[in-house]
């Protein structure tokens, strides 16, 4: 049995970067991930930072990789029609910038970080298990007999996690939209777009993003009943070249894809996201789905809430931490809003009418026309200030 004051599930964003902020406080604290580091660091994730997000991960030491390899940008084009392109530019509408840095990326510098201070993280624990998270003295249990007493458990385990299911049926409420399409996804060792790109075409949804000068990632919408093995390289890119306007896809190099993936979307969230001791993060308490780029920088904004919420507890002060889930779901609800916002307005619905793509088509005129909406969007995209 060992003791400790605040045990983490999870070694993903929202874990990592929790245990960091805690070390930095000097608050003692122990990581529990089922799978191993090499399986966390294998997963392929989204790569656009909204400038709270880089503020925080400089302020808290792990910017300069972050510094010297992303790329900073100002500029999101919108497709529609095959032909239109309206480009956004944050800077110039609402003062701020983005940055491109994939997750993979994020997630090295946090275990290296946590490697640099000698952070207990133990991979590979199987079987996590938490008790008594409503009286002063939780514990978590794992592998075999292995045991934990803390003060507080984060539940940084994601959607699937044990944590958020831990909190009993009566007291947690659930508010959750499927979305009836997938996104195929694939990575390419060849140069990107200068800018996202988002296109609504009567075939479906297409976005053009980008990890790196020789790295581009590339999506189209498509039925969640497909299979990788449906989507060759060739028809992928037929595909994505037919939902494009001309002027954009004639600036795409095709190449080999070096990973292909199919992704559900999904809203959800889970309120509230605390239970006495357990403190809910990232995915383990709200599914933003991915047309917005919202899901880390969510858990981003969660752990600055709960490291300070943490820390001014152990310092007398429990204002922050009675108001940790209401601070948070602030900020959750406004990223669900605008992620389920832009996921209607550039997706084709399998029910979708002609006036239904009409009436998006108009949507997508108007913010063409209106520097307003225009700013509305910017606003939301480049991420609402925290309290
Ligand atoms: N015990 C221990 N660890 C667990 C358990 C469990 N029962 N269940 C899940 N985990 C681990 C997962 O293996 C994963 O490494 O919790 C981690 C959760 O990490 P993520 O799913 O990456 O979630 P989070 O850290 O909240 O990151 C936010 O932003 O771009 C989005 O969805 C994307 O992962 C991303 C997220
Ligand atoms: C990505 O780069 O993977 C990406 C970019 C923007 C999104 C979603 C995903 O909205």
């Amino acid at each position: 049995m060992t003791d400790t004051r605040v045990v983490v599930v999870g070694a993903g964003p929202a874990g990592m970067l929790l245990s960091h902020l805690l070390d930095a406080a000097g608050i003692d604290n122990v990581v529990l991930e089922r799978q191993s580091q090499a399986h966390v660091l294998g997963r392929i994730r989204a790569g656009v930072l909204e400038w709270g997000t880089v503020e925080t991960l400089r302020a808290a030491g792990l910017g300069d990789r972050m510094d010297a390899e992303g790329h900073v940008h100002d500029t999101i084009n919108i497709a529609w029609r095959g032909e239109e392109v309206l480009g956004i530019n944050t800077h110039d509408l609402v003062g701020t910038r983005m940055m491109a840095y994939g997750q993979t990326r994020i997630q090295e510098d946090l275990f290296a970080a946590a490697s640099d201070r000698g952070a207990e993280v133990i991979f590979e624990a199987d079987d996590v298990a938490l008790h008594d998270l409503d009286s002063d003295g939780p514990c978590v249990t794992y592998g075999g007999g292995e045991r934990i007493t803390c003060d507080f458990v984060a539940g940084c385990d994601g959607f699937h996690g044990v944590s958020r299911v831990s909190i009993p049926y009566g007291i947690r409420t659930e508010y959750e939209k499927v979305y009836p399409f997938g996104w195929l996804g694939i990575l390419s060792e060849t140069p990107p777009l200068s800018n996202l790109l988002y296109a609504n075409h009567e075939r479906g949804f297409a976005l053009c993003s980008m990890r790196n000068p020789m790295l581009s990632r590339y999506y189209v919408q498509a039925p969640i009943t497909d299979t990788v093995d449906d989507w060759s390289d060739d028809r992928f890119w037929t595909e994505l070249f037919a939902r494009l306007p001309v002027s954009q896809s004639e600036h795409i190099v095709t190449g080999p894809s070096i990973e292909k993936s199919l992704a559900p979307l999904r809203s959800y969230v889970c309120e509230p996201m605390r239970w006495g001791r357990l403190l809910l993060a990232g995915d383990a308490a709200h599914i933003v789905p991915p047309t917005g780029a919202k899901g880390l920088n969510l858990a981003v904004s969660d752990v600055r809430y709960l490291a300070r919420a943490i820390a001014t507890h152990y310092a007398g002060d429990d204002t922050y931490l009675d108001r940790y889930s209401s601070m948070a779901l602030r900020r959750v609800w406004g990223s669900v809003r605008f992620s389920w916002w832009m996921t209607n307005l550039l997706h084709r619905f399998p029910d979708q009418t002609e006036f239904d793509q009409r009436a998006q088509e108009q949507e997508l005129a108007y913010l063409a026309s209106s520097v307003h909406a225009q700013r509305a969007m910017a606003e939301q995209y480049v991420g609402l200030p925290y309290e």
